[in-house]
């Protein structure tokens, strides 16, 4: 079909464009959440580039991304790290948000980390805590596979009992602890933002099982499973969410905290990249 071939078209010029500069093609993909880049500045002998001389990238708009992707080694590892993310809240279409997953896909990457800021629902979790992402919720009203599918990237119906692979969870939970973090998993509840939720909604969600809410994720975590990838999620815990505590939300809190982490968050993903 027409728009099948156009986003073949589109993938194949974002690809050969990127394998012609990076000094490797990578095996892992890593998501860098807001206020969390600082994990670029680990990446060896690194190329960047940025989104906007991507063809067919779309355009990154939010401050506090940086909006390159980053080629590399760490640990070793041949990766490709976005810096900054495209958020549905934004505006983009969800086919725009998860584009550069698809990107990776035809670039060979098998593995995908993502990491975001997440408000803490369950009341053991405290900001500043990093958690394991065990499964989701997808509560933002979409999904970016809807649409014709296009069989030469994955399944109509593809399976999620696994969205996050539970070799790779085993893996991070093990050396958790010799970063000093809390080896605490939780199940995170994506909405489409940007307004942050009201307690009524924080309340549905602990009721129905979320640990953690957050307005990315899911949507690169369905197509990272779509096309075969496997995925390990961390969310920062930022603040507790809406109605946790007698506070008010505010997006400074969200990224002092991000900041305040950042560096044991960095720490504990470069550890990854030497077990997975
Ligand atoms: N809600 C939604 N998204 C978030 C939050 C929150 O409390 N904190 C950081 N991202």
């Amino acid at each position: 079909m027409f728009s099948e071939m156009k986003m073949e078209h589109k993938l194949e010029e974002a690809r050969s464009y990127l394998a012609e500069r990076a000094p490797s093609l990578p095996e892992l993909g890593i998501i860098l959440g807001s206020g969390l880049g600082a994990f670029a500045d680990l990446v060896e002998d690194r190329v960047i580039v940025r989104y906007r001389d991507i063809p067919h990238f779309p355009i990154s708009t939010v401050e506090g991304h940086a909006g390159q992707l980053v080629f590399g080694t760490v640990e070793g590892r041949s990766v490709v790290v976005m810096q900054g993310r495209f958020h549905y809240y934004e505006g983009y279409k969800m086919q725009e948000v998860t584009f550069p997953i698809r990107v990776m896909q035809v670039l060979g990457v098998k593995g995908l980390v993502v990491t975001n800021a997440a408000g803490g629902i369950n009341p053991e979790f405290q900001p500043g805590d990093l958690i394991l992402i065990k499964d989701h919720l997808n509560l933002m009203g979409e999904n970016p596979l809807r649409g014709s599918n296009l069989s030469n990237l994955g399944p109509r119906f593809p399976d999620l009992s696994e969205a996050y692979h539970s070799e790779w969870r085993q893996k991070a939970l093990a050396i958790m602890q010799d970063y000093e973090i809390r080896p605490q998993e939780g199940v995170y509840v994506a909405m489409s933002g940007p307004s942050y939720e009201t307690p009524a909604e924080i309340r549905y969600s602990r009721s129905v099982g979320a640990d953690m809410v957050g307005m990315s994720t899911v949507p690169e975590v369905i197509v990272a499973n779509h096309g075969g990838m496997k995925v390990l999620g961390i969310s920062c815990i930022t603040n507790m969410a809406a109605g946790i505590l007698p506070q008010k939300l505010s997006h400074t809190e969200v990224m002092e905290t991000a900041v305040r982490v950042e560096k044991k968050f960095v720490n504990f993903v470069q550890g990854l990249m030497k077990v997975l």
